[in-house]
């Protein structure tokens, strides 16, 4: 048997969960060739948060990130993270958008796109798969692992069987949450390469404690990769540690091999970048918190949650609105909790234990009902249904959420040419998504969008409950009850 091939995320979902996504370019850049030596499959880089904090709070350019390293690390593939349809933003892009992202975003040097939907709808990777696969890179398809009685061993098989016929090269487990477990892991591995035959990898967060065990049972079952990061972007809400997972990995007929001095020198390099970063990072996300294990909601929703309930003046109550939360899962159809579907469960949660069931029902819950996010994994409940087409007037959408879009890229171009903003693919891609900070970025060179954020270190606990982790890995949702508006973080998907 081959080796287990690590992946190394330290360039890219490292620090999004360490440190807010606040490494810059000029940080990663020393490191690139020590990265690049170590016979790692593939450096995950870029997507998820990373495009975002980049224009908003780092004043870079972000395609010029994946070209740099291009030229610094030029042996190891580069891997990013995309939310299909979504792209890397939280709303639905038209088809030719993602198109042409994907298209610049290989051009720039991206060998591997790890593609994925929030509902694992399969609607909303088809485009994104397609654009992969005609730019020549690998269409990793990723399977969002979450619990629930809809959400079994079978169902899973079935999405790989349907992302392998969509044309993914590759099939990796998405597990956000940090909860799957090693009998778990193993099942899935083994099932997915059978039922497949595509290389497999295992992406979790060591957030519950549970990653490093569920690698060791993936690699057991066949994994192709697993995905590591470095000390002190690793462990915690983080992937496992390199060198941590060699040491659990020993006497394995898999075990990888890796210079051992070499990972020193990055971790004493990437210890220094942590300081740097100081006022991003937290106590909150370096250690295991069981808590995602007894609540079953992830550790990121759960600490902002408290924060929210007391907001509401519900702190006392937070049991019965945790409890509430299975409840309301059913009724939308088991949703998976991630970004933004895990802060519209918790506060339809909060409102049905404020005001009774449904008595207060959130627009948003009413979006996922309604079918605007994509086809839920289980039929959302029929009563629940009939009472948001009753209160919004409008049917549910049976068609793919993008389907309602019309192409937008030369509109875009338009635009950009009437503002005397460059008019290049990447310019569109980029203003498609974040308009705002696209354009103070071009007029502005190397300044921050948003300095104040930029700056803005953890929280301190307002109460006994634990502090929110860092800006930047959260999305700001708006929420009003009753007329009164209050704002919540919304944990990154990542
Ligand atoms: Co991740």
């Amino acid at each position: 048997m081959k080796p287990v091939a690590f992946h190394n995320t330290v360039l890219r979902d490292g620090h999004q969960s360490m440190a807010a996504t606040r490494m810059k370019t000029s940080q990663m850049l020393p490191a690139a060739p020590i990265l690049d030596s170590m016979g790692f499959r593939m450096l995950e880089t870029w997507g998820g948060a990373t495009i975002d904090t980049s224009l908003r709070f780092l004043g870079e350019q972000p395609f010029d990130r994946v070209r740099e390293l291009r030229k610094a690390a030029p042996k190891t593939p580069q891997g990013m993270l995309l939310r299909g349809q979504n792209i890397v933003q939280y709303k639905c892009f038209p088809d030719d958008v993602v198109e042409l992202f994907v298209k610049c975003t290989a051009d720039a040097g991206i060998e591997v796109f790890r593609i994925f939907d929030g509902l694992n709808d399969p609607r909303n990777l088809a485009p994104a798969i397609a654009a992969v696969n005609k730019a020549g890179k690998v269409a990793r398809g990723e399977i969002c692992y979450t619990t629930s009685p809809t959400h079994t061993v079978e169902a899973f098989l079935k999405f790989a069987g349907e992302l392998k016929e969509m044309g993914c090269a590759e099939i990796g487990i998405k597990d956000m949450s940090g909860v799957i477990t090693p009998r778990v892991a193993a099942e899935l591995v083994g099932g997915i390469r059978k039922l497949t035959g595509l290389p497999v990898t295992l992406h979790s967060h060591e957030t519950a404690g549970l990653a490093a065990a569920s690698y060791v049972a993936a690699t057991d079952a066949g994994a192709t990769a697993i995905e590591t990061s470095i000390t002190p972007f690793a462990n915690g809400t983080s992937q496992p540690d390199t060198l941590r997972m060699l040491a659990l990995l020993d006497g394995n007929p898999r075990q990888p091999t890796f210079d051992r001095k070499k990972l020193a020198e990055l971790r004493e390099y990437f210890t220094k970048v942590y300081k740097e970063l100081a006022a991003f990072t937290a106590h909150a996300n370096e250690v295991v918190d069981s808590d995602t294990l007894v609540y079953q909601v992830p550790g990121g929703m759960l600490s902002n949650f408290r924060v929210q309930l007391k907001d509401m003046g519900m702190s006392e109550r937070i049991d019965e609105v945790l409890a509430e939360i299975p409840h309301v899962r059913e009724c939308l159809g088991w949703a998976p909790l991630v970004t933004p579907i895990s802060q519209i469960v918790g506060t339809q949660a909060m409102l049905n234990v404020k005001f009774g069931r449904w008595k207060n029902f959130s627009p948003a819950a009413m979006d996922i009902v309604l079918g605007n996010y994509g086809r839920t994994p289980a039929p959302v409940d029929k009563e629940v249904l009939a009472l948001a087409e009753k209160i919004s007037g409008k049917s549910p959408m049976t068609t793919r959420p993008a389907d309602s879009l019309k192409p937008n890229v030369e509109n875009l171009r338009k635009q950009l040419a009437e503002k005397g903003l460059p008019t290049t693919d990447e310019a569109v891609v980029l203003y498609a998504m974040f308009p705002v900070e696209y354009e103070k970025l071009i007029k502005n060179p190397g300044s921050i969008v948003d300095p104040a954020a930029a700056k803005t270190p953890a929280a301190a606990p307002a109460s006994a409950a634990p502090a929110p982790r860092p800006a930047g890995r959260h999305q700001r949702l708006q929420i009003t009850v009753n007329g009164k508006t209050s704002e919540a973080l919304v944990e990154e998907v990542h």
